[in-house]
Parts: C-alpha cells; sequence; structure tokens
C-alpha cells in the first residue's frame, strides 16, 4: 500500500483533502491523473451499464433529499455502527472492526458500544432547528427509488428493467483508513434492476456473475477476487440475500462490491409513507405487483484502488527496474506520449502538429523534457499504453515510432496514420511488431 500511495501523491492522483492544513481525516482530492483515472472507471462502468443495454437507463438525483426519505427507508433508525471510546486516550473506534475488548492504540479500557448514525446532518435554508433537518445521502439509491414511477411513466419502461445513477455519497464513518479504501466523502455506482417477484433469485445470481466479470476485464487479478455471502443475521435491514464482490486489498480481503436482494421493501416503504403508490402493472398478464429489485452497488474509490494495486508493476529493464502501472487502455489516465527526440525548432514544430492532432480525440500528453528513456519510464509509471516518438527521419519519411508499454516493442507507421492506429490499438487490435530484417510478425500476447 505504501508504493502505491507515495507513487499515487508523486504523481498527482489522489492527494489528502486540504492538504496545506493539516487534511481532513477521510475525505480525498483526486489530481490530474486521478481525475481521468476516474472519469474512465465510470465512462466503462456506464457504457456496460446504460449505453450498451436496452433494459436499464441512467438518473441523477440530488444529494440533499427529503427528510421523509430516509425515514421511510429505514436509515435514519438504522444506518447506525455501533461505537466505542477508549477511557484512557479517548480515540473512538467501530465495535465490530476490534478483534479484542481493548482500546487498539493504547490497550486502555474501552466504553460500553453506543449507536452512532453514519449520516451528516444539515440544514436546508437559514434557521438551524430540527425542522429543517436534512442529510447528506448516505447512499445514491434512494433517487432511484423515489423517482420509479416517473422513470417507468416517462420511459414506459417494461419490467425487467434497471436505473443507474453515479455520484458522491456521505458517511459520517468511525474509523476511515486504508487510503481511499473507506473515506466519508466517496462516488458510487449503484444500478436498482427492477424484476418480478419470483425472478429475483434468477437476477441476482446474474448480477453477481455480470458484476464480478466486469472487474476482471478492467484488470482485477481472478486470484485477487472473491465471493462473500452475507449471513442471515448480517443482512442490511432491506435485504434478503447480499454478495460481496472482495478483493484482495493490501490491507486485506475487503469489499469492493455488493449485490444486494432488496425485495419489495423500499418501493412499499415510500408507497406507505409518501401515499404515493409505487407499483406496476403488467399489460400482459393483467397483475398489479410492486418490484422486487436486485441492486448492484460499487463505489468509485475502491475499484480505483483495486485497479491501481493489481496494474502496478516493478519489472527488469535493461540493468535497472522499471514501475509500471499495467492499466486496461480503457481506463489508463493518459492514451498516448508524444515525445519529440530533440527540442529543436523544425522538430518540435512538426510534433506539436503531431500531438495538436491526436489530442482531439484522445487524451494525450506532450514531453519533451530529459533522455527519451527517462520519458519512457515515466509514462510507464503512470500507465500510459503507449508512446510516440518522432525523430529527424519522422521529417523526412513523415512516419512515427509507436511504443508499446507491456511489451515495450516498437512499430513505425505514417503520421496520417497514427490517430486511426492508436485508436484501433486502444480498442484491442494486435500489436504488429517489425524486428530485424523487416518480417511483419504477431506481437508476443496479443
Ligand atoms: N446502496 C447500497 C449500498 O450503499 P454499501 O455496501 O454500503 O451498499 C456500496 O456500499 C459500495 O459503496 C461498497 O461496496 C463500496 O464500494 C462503496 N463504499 C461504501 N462505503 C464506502 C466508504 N466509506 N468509502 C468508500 N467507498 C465506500
Amino acid at each position: 500500500m505504501d508504493k502505491i500511495v507515495s507513487l499515487a501523491q508523486r504523481r498527482g492522483f489522489v492527494f489528502p483533502s486540504s492538504e496545506i492544513y493539516g487534511g481532513l481525516s477521510g475525505c480525498w482530492d483526486y489530481g490530474p491523473l486521478g481525475i481521468e483515472l476516474k472519469r474512465n472507471i465510470k465512462a466503462v462502468w456506464w457504457k456496460e451499464m446504460v449505453q450498451d443495454r436496452d433494459d436499464i437507463v441512467g438518473i441523477e438525483t440530488s444529494i440533499l433529499m427529503a427528510r421523509q426519505v430516509w425515514e421511510a427507508s429505514g436509515h435514519t433508525e438504522r444506518m447506525v455502527d455501533p461505537l466505542v471510546e477508549c477511557k484512557e486516550c479517548h480515540l473512538r473506534w467501530k465495535a465490530d472492526d476490534l478483534k479484542g475488548t481493548q482500546c487498539p492504540a493504547c490497550k486502555g479500557d474501552l466504553t460500553e458500544a453506543r449507536m452512532f448514525n453514519v449520516m451528516f446532518k444539515t440544514f436546508v435554508g437559514p434557521i438551524e432547528d430540527s425542522a429543517n433537518v436534512v442529510y447528506l445521502r448516505p447512499e445514491t439509491a434512494q433517487g432511484m427509488f423515489v423517482n420509479f414511477d416517473n422513470i417507468a411513466q416517462s420511459t414506459r419502461r417494461k419490467i425487467p428493467f434497471g436505473i443507474a445513477q453515479q455520484g458522491k455519497s456521505f458517511r459520517n464513518e468511525i474509523t476511515t483508513g486504508n487510503f481511499i479504501f473507506r473515506s466519508r466523502e466517496f462516488e458510487q455506482m449503484e444500478m436498482e434492476f427492477f424484476v418480478k417477484p419470483g425472478t429475483d433469485e434468477k437476477w441476482f445470481n446474474y448480477w453477481v456473475q455480470t458484476r464480478f466479470d466486469w472487474h476482471i476485464k478492467y484488470g482485477i487479478k481472478r486470484e485477487h477476487l472473491g465471493l462473500d455471502e452475507h449471513p442471515k443475521e448480517k443482512l442490511a435491514h432491506y435485504a434478503k440475500r447480499c454478495i460481496d464482490i472482495i478483493y484482495r486489498f493490501p490491507h486485506g480481503w475487503a469489499e469492493l462490491e455488493g449485490i444486494a436482494n432488496r425485495t419489495d421493501y423500499d418501493l412499499k416503504q415510500h408507497s406507505r409513507a409518501s401515499g404515493k403508490t409505487l407499483d406496476y402493472y403488467d399489460d400482459e398478464t393483467k397483475e398489479h405487483y410492486t418490484p422486487f429489485v436486485i441492486e448492484p452497488a460499487v463505489g468509485v474509490d475502491r475499484p480505483l484502488l483495486a485497479f491501481m494495486c493489481d496494474a502496478y508493476a516493478e519489472e527488469p529493464d535493461k540493468d535497472e527496474t522499471r514501475v509500471v502501472l499495467h492499466f486496461h487502455p480503457a481506463i489508463a489516465p493518459i492514451k498516448a506520449a508524444i515525445l519529440p527526440l530533440s527540442k529543436k525548432e523544425n522538430l518540435a514544430a512538426f510534433a506539436r502538429d503531431v500531438y495538436k492532432d491526436v489530442r482531439s480525440n484522445l487524451m494525450v500528453q506532450y514531453d519533451d523534457t530529459q533522455s527519451i528513456g527517462r520519458r519512457y519510464r515515466r509514462q510507464d509509471e503512470i500507465g500510459t499504453p503507449y508512446c510516440v516518438t518522432v525523430d529527424f527521419q519522422s521529417l523526412e519519411d513523415k512516419r512515427v515510432t509507436i511504443r508499446e508499454r507491456d511489451s515495450m516493442n516498437q512499430i513505425r507507421i505514417p503520421v496520417s496514420e497514427l490517430r486511426k492506429t492508436l485508436t484501433a490499438k486502444l480498442e484491442g487490435e494486435a500489436f504488429l511488431v517489425l524486428p530485424q530484417g523487416g518480417e511483419v510478425v504477431q506481437a508476443k500476447g496479443k
């Protein structure tokens, strides 16, 4: 973890929030590379969960919601963690996380556990009284439930269908830590899939498998991923079943994503509390029913940390060691770097034109400082899949060299083909190498 945290800060992925004031516990800022990585993770989730499907639509709801939402959903009463305090050093701990009965910091005695609601409270309007209390949402999911009817009517969706959302959630966690693993402000990607009661088990299994495969597709090693079913007594108040997709983080196996069968709990609770019936009329069977809900819920920050951990490698390179982030090209923050071999005016002008051309459809960097070897290293360390070198020969033959991050193989192509070639390679096209002697062969592993 130390290596990941250090790389993240040194290269501008993640910084502690308000760092110049000593930081704010449980809050993080994403730097120029971190925000690209985050946006790419959100984009591949959105593409597969919304864009590529006929049965899921997107939504973005407000972070502040009517207080009654959280009363009806059960969060006001039940979004609580048992908190204990050390009688000696006064540090506070989540009782569930403790192994023994003593303070992990100073071995002092602990108080009895009391229940602590983790929702952040604030006020709407200028008057800070109890009538104006609202909460920062602790999950995005309730935005989908309270809009169930709006979406069903406005999009004329038939069951089964889903509503997806990405956005910030807030929890006043008693203990935070392990870098961005558990924060107080974090981002979630959740999808509520509304199904006919009786078909819920089938859809539950479908979503567990689909989401498991997604993590592997974008770079998690199969051996670092597992499934953990919650025992009945540990299920959230709304769930009939819940399986966590767990990942082997540097601090141990822990939840990456949760898939829950939330039954008809939320829709029924909101129907009761609001007086607005949230059910579904099936034209074909002429039945009215309240749909069951299968919910795959994942953060953005946790997969981001997991993708960084599994991408990280230290590899021998000639007499030295190179640090590489082997990111899947779709999530790599920078897709290619344009590297002129010299800063001489005529070469620089040519290289800048190449850069401008490519950046119009890909996130690319221009780097003309230090030796080419060091520039390759810098790009490897941030996971850039391709480096494009522009040399003096390029001025003559209008060709540039592309170097692939993982194999370090190189190809030389006409600059007029560069944009198209990079796009195709990023989408998975094979990297054909021209070795000494000139014969075209298939690059290994492609
Ligand atoms: N709507 C259901 C729900 O919110 P959850 O298991 O509490 O379920 C879903 O949260 C996901 O959100 C987790 O699997 C995790 O990826 C992320 N998450 C939850 N709490 C988090 C925190 N304090 N910091 C970072 N990510 C968190």
